[in-house]
């Protein structure tokens, strides 16, 4: 086959109109973002295997941690090239051993709990806030922490996720000073919020707070290349060869010169210009012309008020109230997509999040507030929620099952596939997430309860989305074959 014939099926994928909007996570490809796209063109391959002595491309990654460091406010930087997934993996392996207790909140992403297998830790799980009018996944409290430290005092880290998908933040300071007070490490997965460093109009950044380690996705809102994330240390207690053994554990021996320069390039676009003045002038503006739509509002700090666990919010991200409309958060995402040509970042059961970034224009905010608009017009009418929906926020998630093995110990455990109804009493070989709200109802490892089958009966009426699990219908479980785990693991439940 010849080069010109070669038809990448990935490529076909790429959205050929030409100005359809996006307000995800930026990537290097759009405008705003470094590098730009066209000052590499075609070379872009011929970059990735550039030729460097080993010793120089050693020292190169050197300098560009040094350099991640020293913008970052860290005391060591880390650059990664499998994003924040790889980084929360390290973090974690880093600093919890086998049967070990991690704090975490029970929404953490998927990577925390891949590190918790990985490592063998035995995770104590926390409930993040959840908004009963929106549906909407808060964060967690200082003093939910603070409790399970009292109650765990063998708990040698917590894990926080700040600030979440939707831009809200915990209070990060206090939960510093609560880690600390118990000798713990506090590491904070910090996708979201690579920005905050280089801003003072947004939240306090991880390395601010004190936390000892960070995982930022500079790939998600400054530039980099996708899968292009840093891992930042903030403090002495970081055991650095065990940081340092577990990073290149999980990442390649050969990583993307391509990733790495598009890390560099990213961060030095945003400390040298100010582009986030830019981006949170044009969110003020989108938020008041949101405001302004009946039927539609943009969820800003008045949501301080109403919750007890958020403390700051990062206004670049635009998290829009649609319930005033006859329609969920998924729907108004899939007509804003379809007919006004904009991609929201996610929806929820009530909420579509659009996530503004330096590769956003004003243009850009006008063609997308003016799709609301068109799209709130073409809606209004009487307040009749749609059944399903009432029936999406009706769902309670039910109490955890008790945790009965560590989740490494289920993974590896050998595993049936039985009927939801006759789950009950067995032991969660897989994690099972509904979204919304997008927090486990199962983990590998916790006991499936009557109230948990119930749940899962009641959410398959409902047709949420499951992720997670197998069986996305959730008609069925994988759970532990109890006889077989207990012949090839010798019988150890813990
Ligand atoms: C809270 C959180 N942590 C980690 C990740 C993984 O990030 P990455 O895509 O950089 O691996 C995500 C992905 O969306 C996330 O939402």
């Amino acid at each position: 086959m010849s080069a010109s014939e070669f038809d990448p099926m990935l490529l076909s994928t790429i959205d050929p109109r030409p100005r359809r909007l996006s307000f995800d996570r930026v990537g290097a490809g759009r405008g705003g973002g470094p590098p730009e796209p066209s000052s590499l063109g075609d070379k872009v391959y011929k970059f990735d295997s550039y030729h460097m002595s080993h010793a120089t491309h050693v020292q190169a990654l050197d300098n560009l941690s040094e350099f991640i460091a020293s913008v970052s406010g860290a005391r060591a930087a880390y650059p990664l090239v499998n994003g924040t997934t790889s980084g929360n993996l390290a973090m974690v392996l880093a600093s919890v051993q086998p049967g070990q207790k991690l704090i975490v909140p029970r929404n953490a992403h998927k990577s925390v709990l891949g590190g918790i297998v990985m490592s063998g830790a035995a995770p104590v799980f926390l409930q993040p806030e959840i908004s009963e009018e929106l549906r909407l996944v808060f964060t967690i409290r200082p003093q939910q922490i603070q409790k399970a430290l009292q109650e765990h005092p063998d708990a040698t880290s917590v894990l926080v996720t700040n600030p979440t998908y939707q831009g809200f933040c915990l209070d990060l300071a206090e939960v510093k000073r609560v880690v600390q007070e118990a000798d713990a490490m506090l590491l904070v997965d910090e996708a979201h919020g690579p920005h905050f460093s280089f801003h003072d109009g947004l939240p306090m950044s991880a390395m601010k707070a004190g936390a000892d380690m960070a995982v930022q996705s500079t790939h998600k809102i400054l530039g980099a290349c996708a899968q292009s994330s840093v891992l930042l240390v903030g403090s002495n207690r970081v055991d650095d060869h065990m940081l340092r053994m577990a990073i290149s554990l999980i990442g390649p021996s050969n990583p993307s010169r391509l990733f790495t320069a598009s890390l560099e390039a990213a961060l030095r676009h945003i400390t040298e210009n100010s582009l986030l003045d830019q981006v949170l002038e044009m969110c003020e503006e989108a938020r008041r012309r949101i405001d302004a739509i009946p039927g539609v509002r943009a969820i800003g700090r008045d949501i301080i008020e109403k919750s007890r666990s958020v403390v700051d919010v990062d206004l670049t991200k635009l998290v829009v109230d649609v319930s005033g409309l006859n329609v969920s958060g998924y729907r108004a995402a899939r007509l804003l997509h379809d007919d006004y040509g904009v991609s929201a970042e996610m929806a929820g059961a009530t909420t579509v999040t659009l996530v503004v970034t330096i590769g956003n224009t004003r243009e850009d905010i006008d063609r997308c507030v003016t799709g609301l608009e068109q799209m709130a017009k073409r809606l209004r009418g009487p307040r009749v929620q749609t059944s399903q929906l009432l029936h999406i926020l009706a769902l309670q998630t039910p109490p955890m099952g008790r945790q009965v093995l560590v989740p490494r110990a289920a993974f590896f455990a050998k595993k049936i596939r039985v009927p939801v109804p006759e789950s009950v009493g067995k032991i969660s070989g897989e994690s099972v997430i509904p979204y919304p709200p997008g927090i486990p109802v199962l983990v590998p490892g916790e006991e499936i309860t009557p109230e948990i089958v119930e749940y899962l009966t009641s959410v398959r009426r409902t047709g949420v989305e499951i992720h997670g699990s197998e069986d996305r219908t959730i008609g069925t479980l994988q759970v532990v074959d109890e006889r077989e785990f207990l012949h090839s693991v010798g019988g150890g439940w813990s």
